[in-house]
């Protein structure tokens, strides 16, 4: 193992960074977290090993997270909103939409609507503060493939923006495993986060990698939840510098536990307890609820919206077709979607959005058991 990051704090050489490697203490970030007896028992004379912690600890506050109340009020006050380009989504997520400073899940079986949701916030995000927006850039990080430029240009014009500028302020990166995504996370999103003025960061999907690295192995989990940790942690970090929002798409996996539906968000808890705000998405008929799932300062609401080549909309419309169990994901739903999607796309061009459906019908229409994509039972 490497002493140089040890090595950089003043009073370590190459053989104290040796010791403290065998110690158990491999970096800056455990060395700050070390006890003043544990580098004495080393051998380390006391004024020495005070000077050592106490560079350590100042290198590595900002990753403590001290803030004062007084900071915090001022951060509180910097808070703005993303508009979803929806009422009913705005309204569920408190009335206007994402709030800046915070990390949100969306997490939900295939083809409901995730990607096609951050495609559109790039968008939402570069509209000027006045209209919703953040005026801002987006970073998207994509693992599964899924980004599209065409789409974007697209969705632009519905908001009245000009394809051509707002793709100079997208930046897309594409990891090809959990460990670079964990590398772009930690030491490169702020700084590119610069060059392109980038409020928004899109993580779509958090589980691609993880899955097919770490598969449901039991002995594996610790490694995957805090290598995830990690990622969402930096991300946390990125949103209060830069007063943006980050939003993490995530998988369904088999629900094992016998209660609610039959699928829920894969990953474990790693994902919903870092991130504020997890919300549910699944299709009902051949429109999409979203449901605020958890989160500290919003009620359990859910909206139901429709999908078009456009994006997402608001709707009046009830649910048209309820899928039989287990067929809500299969081709014949989605040829459904298809042929309705036309039909909306039509009608959505002559309606104003409108009013979101009652939450407690929405809830009523929504519970249908959906097939789960994969089992990963061993992952909780
Ligand atoms: N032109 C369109 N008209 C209507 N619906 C469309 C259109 N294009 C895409 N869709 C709908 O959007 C869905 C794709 O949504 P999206 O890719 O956002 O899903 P997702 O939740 O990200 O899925 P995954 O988990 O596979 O990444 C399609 O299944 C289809 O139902
Ligand atoms: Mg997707």
């Amino acid at each position: 193992m490497s002493t140089e990051d040890l090595q950089s704090i003043e009073g370590v050489g190459e053989k104290i960074a040796e010791q403290l490697i065998s110690a158990g203490i491999p970096n800056v970030i455990a060395l700050a977290s070390a006890t003043m007896q544990k580098l004495v028992n080393l051998g380390i004379p006391k004024a020495r090993a005070l000077k050592i912690l106490d560079e350590a600890r100042e290198r590595c506050s900002g990753i403590f997270g001290f803030v004062t109340g007084d900071e915090l009020v001022q951060l509180f006050n910097k808070r703005q909103f993303l508009t979803t380009g929806t009422k009913a989504l705005n309204d569920i997520l408190g009335g206007k939409g994402f709030e800046t400073q915070k990390v949100y899940e969306i997490y939900g079986p295939e083809g409901t609507g995730k990607s096609t949701l951050l495609h559109q916030l790039i968008c939402t995000a570069f509209l000027p503060p006045d209209q919703g927006g953040l005026g801002s850039g987006t970073i998207f990080i994509d693992t599964e493939g899924t980004f599209s430029i065409k789409r974007i240009r697209e969705f632009a014009v519905r908001f009245g923006i000009d394809p051509d500028e707002i793709t100079k302020n997208v930046v897309r990166s594409q990891p090809p495993t959990s460990d670079t995504m964990l590398f772009i996370a930690e030491q490169q999103l702020e700084k590119m986060a610069d060059k392109v003025n980038a409020r928004l960061f899109c993580v779509d999907s958090i589980a691609t990698h993880f899955r097919s690295e770490y598969g449901s192995e039991r002995q594996m989990l610790p490694e995957r939840q805090q290598k995830a940790n990690r990622i969402i942690h930096a991300l946390k970090r990125v949103v209060v510098a830069k007063n943006g929002v980050a939003i993490l798409t995530n998988q369904v996996t088999a629900n094992v536990t016998g209660m609610g539906l039959p699928w829920m968000h894969s990953m474990g808890n790693v994902v919903g307890h870092e991130s504020q705000v997890r919300i549910r998405v699944r299709k009902t008929g051949d429109l999409r609820e979203f449901k605020i799932e958890k989160a500290l300062d919003l009620p359990p609401k859910t909206c139901l919206l429709t999908i078009t080549d456009q994006g997402l909309f608001d709707t009046d419309k009830k649910p048209k077709t309820k899928a039989k169990p287990g067929t809500e994901d299969s081709d014949d739903t989605k040829a459904k979607d298809k042929k309705t999607s036309k039909k909306t796309e039509k009608s959505s061009k002559k309606t104003a959005p409108s009013k979101a459906a009652e939450p407690e019908e929405a809830e009523e229409e929504a519970e249908e058991p959906e097939e789960p994509e994969e089992t990963e039972e061993a992952e909780e």
